[in-house]
C-alpha cells in the first residue's frame, strides 16, 4: 500500500458559525478559528476541516455559495483565511475546506444570468426543463422530491421553466454535463489549493449526474417522493471525478473526502475511493449513522442502539476497503444529532462518551472529531419550533405536523431528535455568559447545560472526556502502538453480541483487543483465548478479571495488547 500523509492525520471539523465569535456579533468567525488553533493543537488533531465560509445569502448556512472566491462578511476576510492556513502550517496542521460543487446559490452571478433568458450563454450552467401539462394544469417536469422537502424543481417565471434543485429553492443544481461548468469548478479548486489549502471535503459529491427525467415511484397520496437514487451515483459522476482528479487533485497531493452519504453502497464506495479508481482519497458514508430506532414508525421516546447493525456497518467498510482503500472515521457531522444523545447514555455520559470515542479511534482510517464532541456536548432541548434555524428541521416539523395536526408536541420531538441544529448550537467554551462563545446573544441558542459541559471545566479535570480524546490521539500518533493502530487489520469479534463491540487489530507481531460495552448493566467478556500483555486505555478506575473473564461496568471500554493463545 502506498502510504499517504492523510492516513496518519487526525481530523477535526469546524462549523465556523458556531465555533467562536471574536467580533461580538453573535456569529462565529475566522479570527475565532485562528485564536483557537492552540486549543486544537493541545487536543492533538492536525487536519482541520472548515465548513463553508464563502460569500453566501445563508439560506443553508453557507452551503449556498454566491461567490466561490469571496469570504462572507460575517466570517471575516481573505486575509483571515490566509492567516489560518499559515499558522496551521506552522503548527504542523493541515487545512481542508468544503468544496461545494453540486449547486450554487440562486444569487450567484451565473444563475442570475442563466435565468434571465433561454439564449443566455449561462443558460446551460444549470438544469432547466419545461413543465408538464396534465389536464390543462402545469406541473413540474417530474415528481421528484428534494432532500429538504417539497419538489426537486422550482418554477421561474422569467422564462416560464423549471430549474432542478435537490436541496432548497435557493440552491439550483449545476449542470455538470456542460464542460464549461466543469472548467469553472476546476478553477475554484485550483484557486484554493494555490492559496495553500491541503484538500477538500467535497459536498454532495454523489449527486453530480442525474437520471433521465422520468417520474419516481410514489406511495398512494405522495406528491413528491424522495427517491434520491434519481440523482445519486449516476454513471457520469465517475468520469467527472476522474477528470477533477487528473486535472487538479493529483498535482497537489491534496486529500479529498467525498460526502456520499446514505446513497452509496460499499460497491459504490469502492468505485469512488479505491486507490486505483483515481477519483477520491476517501468517502464519508452514513451507514453507521442511523443504527438505532430513530426512524421507527411509532417515533420512539427513547433511543436504542442496534449494536449488531452498527458493527455490521463499520465492519463492511473496514474489511471491504482493506488493502485497496482508506476510510474516514467519524461518528457524526453538522447534519446529524450529537453523539452522546444518539448512541450514548444520559445516565452515563462520561463513560459512554469515552467508550464511543475508543470504538472509533482504534479502527483503521482517519478519525474526524466534530467540534464539541471532545467535551461531550449533547442535543438541544427544543421547546418550540422557533428554536429551529435549519431549513430542513423546519420542514421536517411541518411534515410531521401535517401528518398529525393535533399533535404538535410529537412533531417537535421527532424533528428535534433528528435536527441538524443539535450539532450547530454554539461551542461551549466556558461557564460564563453565552458559554464564552460570544459576548452577545448568539445566532442560535446555547445549550442550557453549558455550565456543566464546557472546555474550561473539562480542562481542569484530568478524568474528563477531553483528556480521553487527547490520549486516544496520542496513542495513534506517537505511542509504541502507533503502527498497529494505523496499519493493522481489523477483525470483528462476536458479531451477534448485542452488548459488546469487540474487535482485534493485527499488525506484524502486535495484536490489540478492543472491548466496548454498550450495555447499561454489568456484563462479562471472556478473555480465555488471550494472554494480556498491556493496557492501552480504559474508561474505569479498576480492571476486574476473574476466572479469565473481565467484568465490565455499564459502557466500560478497554484496550489490551494481547497475544492470542494457540
Ligand atoms: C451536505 C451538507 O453537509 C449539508 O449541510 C448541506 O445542507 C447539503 N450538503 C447541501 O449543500
Amino acid at each position: 500500500m502506498n502510504k499517504k500523509w492523510w492516513m496518519e492525520s487526525v481530523g477535526y471539523q469546524i462549523y465556523p458559525k458556531s465555533f467562536y465569535d471574536t467580533n461580538d456579533d453573535g456569529i462565529g468567525d475566522l479570527p475565532g478559528i485562528l485564536e483557537k488553533l492552540d486549543y486544537l493543537k493541545m487536543l492533538g488533531v492536525d487536519l482541520i476541516w472548515i465548513c463553508p465560509f464563502y460569500d453566501s445569502p445563508m439560506d443553508d448556512n453557507g452551503y449556498d455559495v454566491r461567490d466561490f472566491f469571496g469570504v462572507s462578511k460575517e466570517f471575516g476576510t481573505m486575509e483571515d483565511i490566509k492567516n489560518i492556513i499559515q499558522k496551521a502550517h506552522e503548527y504542523g496542521m493541515r487545512i481542508v475546506l468544503d468544496y461545494v460543487l453540486n449547486h450554487t446559490s440562486d444569487e450567484h452571478p451565473w444563475f442570475i444570468e442563466s435565468k434571465s433568458s433561454k439564449d443566455n450563454p449561462y443558460r446551460d450552467y444549470y438544469i432547466w426543463s419545461e413543465g408538464k401539462m396534465v389536464d390543462g394544469v402545469l406541473h413540474e417536469p417530474t415528481n421528484w422530491g428534494s432532500f429538504f422537502g417539497g419538489s426537486a424543481w422550482n418554477y421561474d417565471k422569467t422564462t416560464d421553466s423549471y430549474y432542478l434543485k435537490i436541496f432548497s429553492n435557493k440552491m439550483p443544481d449545476l449542470n455538470w454535463k456542460n464542460p464549461k461548468v466543469r472548467e469553472e469548478m476546476i478553477e475554484v479548486a485550483k484557486k484554493w489549493l494555490d492559496l495553500g489549502v491541503d484538500g477538500f471535503r467535497i459536498d454532495a459529491v454523489s449527486h453530480l449526474d442525474k437520471a433521465p427525467f422520468v417520474d419516481a415511484e410514489a406511495k398512494p397520496g405522495e406528491k413528491y417522493p424522495l427517491d434520491y437514487f434519481k440523482f445519486s451515483n449516476q454513471p457520469m459522476v465517475h468520469p467527472y471525478l476522474k477528470e477533477l482528479n487528473q486535472k487538479v487533485f493529483s498535482s497537489y497531493d491534496a486529500v479529498t473526502i467525498g460526502e456520499v452519504g446514505g446513497s452509496a453502497s460499499i460497491e459504490e464506495g469502492i468505485r469512488y475511493s479505491a486507490f486505483d479508481s483515481h477519483e477520491l482519497s476517501m468517502v464519508f458514508s452514513f451507514d453507521h449513522n442511523w443504527c438505532n430506532n430513530i426512524f421507527e414508525i411509532n417515533h420512539p421516546k427513547f433511543l436504542k442502539t442496534d449494536v449488531v447493525k452498527l458493527k455490521q456497518a463499520f465492519n463492511m467498510w473496514q474489511t471491504s476497503l482493506k488493502d485497496i482503500g482508506w476510510v474516514p472515521l467519524n461518528w457524526f457531522n453538522h447534519d446529524q444529532p450529537r453523539l452522546i444523545s444518539h448512541y450514548g447514555s444520559k445516565k452515563y455520559p462520561l463513560q459512554s462518551g469515552k467508550m464511543l470515542a475508543t470504538v472509533l479511534h482504534l479502527m483503521r482510517g482517519t478519525p474526524f472529531i466534530y467540534q464539541g464532541e471532545e467535551i461531550g456536548m449533547t442535543n438541544y432541548p427544543f421547546e418550540d419550533v422557533s428554536d429551529f434555524n435549519d431549513i430542513s428541521s423546519i420542514s421536517s416539523y411541518q411534515h410531521h405536523l401535517n401528518l398529525a395536526p393535533d399533535d404538535p408536541v410529537s412533531a417537535l420531538r421527532i424533528a428535534g431528535m433528528r435536527s441538524r441544529d443539535n450539532a450547530r448550537t454554539p461551542m461551549q467554551w466556558t461557564s460564563g455568559f453565552f458559554a464564552g462563545f460570544s459576548t452577545v446573544k448568539p445566532w442560535l441558542k446555547v445549550n442550557p447545560n453549558y455550565r456543566k459541559i464546557n472546555v474550561e471545566r473539562l480542562l481542569k479535570d484530568q478524568d474528563s472526556l477531553f483528556y480521553h480524546y487527547q490520549k486516544l490521539i496520542a496513542l495513534r500518533k506517537s505511542s509504541q502502538y502507533k503502527d498497529v493502530i494505523l496499519w493493522g487489520d481489523f477483525i470483528l469479534k462476536d458479531r451477534e453480541d448485542q452488548d459488546h463491540f469487540t474487535y482485534l487489530r493485527n499488525y506484524q507481531d502486535n495484536t490489540l483487543l478492543v472491548i466496548n460495552s454498550f450495555s447499561q448493566s454489568k456484563t462479562y467478556y471472556d478473555l480465555s483465548k488471550y494472554q494480556i500483555l498491556d493496557t492501552l486505555i480504559h474508561n474505569q478506575k479498576k480492571i476486574k478479571i476473574k476466572d479469565q473473564k473481565i467484568l465490565l461496568k455499564p459502557y466500560e471500554s478497554i484496550v489490551f495488547a494481547v497475544k492470542e493463545k494457540s
